[in-house]
């Protein structure tokens, strides 16, 4: 059996498309549990992220950031609604009922990496490819591309051990890349990692977003508004819905350059403001 095409798009079709949309959420609700322990986490989130966009999602701790990625990545059925990622939709079957999304659509990055410790970053890459089936020659060539492209080109036969935190995410966001998949979601994926290295895996997401011949789209949960700064939008997701939020307003940061004016007006009225 030959490699099945993994992509929904030649890089050519991919191109034509940038810009246009490519995940898009409409009315999704989700709840845990029933009767009076009921839990409605999702109660309607409605978001779209064009192809080449790089997303971040924020939000307090047990909003439903998690739930949110894991339907759309085919990892969890939602109660109601839908989601269009290209050509397929889906959203309320079971993990069961979207393998094709998993292999073919989404790829994910998650926060402690998820890398088997005792194969090599190259066989870690190339091991993902192989279990959906792309035989082990291209595997070791489509590794061997995504790796040189994260940076780790010279460490391909390190294993993890053998890496720092920041290059073993990096190894992580190759095998999520290797796949030519055209969506990426990131749950936290900078939390095990020192600030420098959160930053360069912020550069390199930038620059897979922005890459002119194969854009990709990434949705990613950070706590770090220094980080989500980076994205080209910031989602925040509060009670039940997404709603588009300006990274610095909702930090309270714009209270800090909002001119000494408004600064002195504010002073003069009540002596302060709230942090
Ligand atoms: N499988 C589950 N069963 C029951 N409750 C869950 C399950 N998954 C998540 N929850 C609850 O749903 C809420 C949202 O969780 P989650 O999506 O992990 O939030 P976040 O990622 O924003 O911190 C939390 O209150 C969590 O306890
Ligand atoms: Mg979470």
């Amino acid at each position: 059996m030959g490699f099945p095409n993994i992509s929904s798009y030649t890089t050519s079709e991919r191109y034509d498309m940038k810009g246009v949309e490519m995940l898009s959420v409409q009315g999704l609700t989700k709840a845990f549990g029933s009767g009076s322990n009921k839990l409605q986490v999702l109660k309607g989130v409605d978001m779209n992220i064009k192809q080449g966009e790089m997303v971040a999602l924020m939000g307090p701790s047990g909003s439903g950031k998690s739930t949110l990625l894991n339907i759309i990545g085919g990892l969890l059925a939602g109660d109601d609604g839908s989601i269009t990622l290209g050509k397929r939709t889906y959203g309320l079957k079971g993990p069961s009922s979207v393998v094709d999304v998993r292999r073919e659509l989404v790829g994910w990055i998650f926060q402690d990496f998820h890398l088997l410790d005792n194969l090599t970053a190259i066989d870690n890459v190339a091991m993902a490819l192989e279990l959906s089936g792309m035989p082990s020659s291209e595997a070791v060539f489509a590794a061997q591309t995504a790796l040189t492209k994260v940076g780790l080109g010279d460490r391909m036969h390190f294993i993890p051990d053998q890496l720092s935190g920041g290059q073993q995410q990096r190894v992580a966001i190759a095998r999520a890349i290797a796949g030519n998949r055209p969506v990426l979601l990131a749950d936290e994926p900078t939390g095990n990692l020192d600030i420098a290295s959160g930053k360069e895996v912020m550069a390199l997401f930038k620059e897979l977003c922005h890459d002119e011949e194969n854009p990709i789209s990434i949705l990613m949960v950070t706590h770090d508004p220094d980080l989500a700064s980076n994205a080209d939008r910031m989602l925040l997701l509060n009670d039940g819905r997404t709603e588009a939020s300006d990274i610095r307003s909702a930090w309270g940061l714009d209270h800090e350059d909002d001119t000494a004016a408004e600064a002195a007006e504010t002073e003069s009225e009540e002596g302060g403001e709230e942090e």
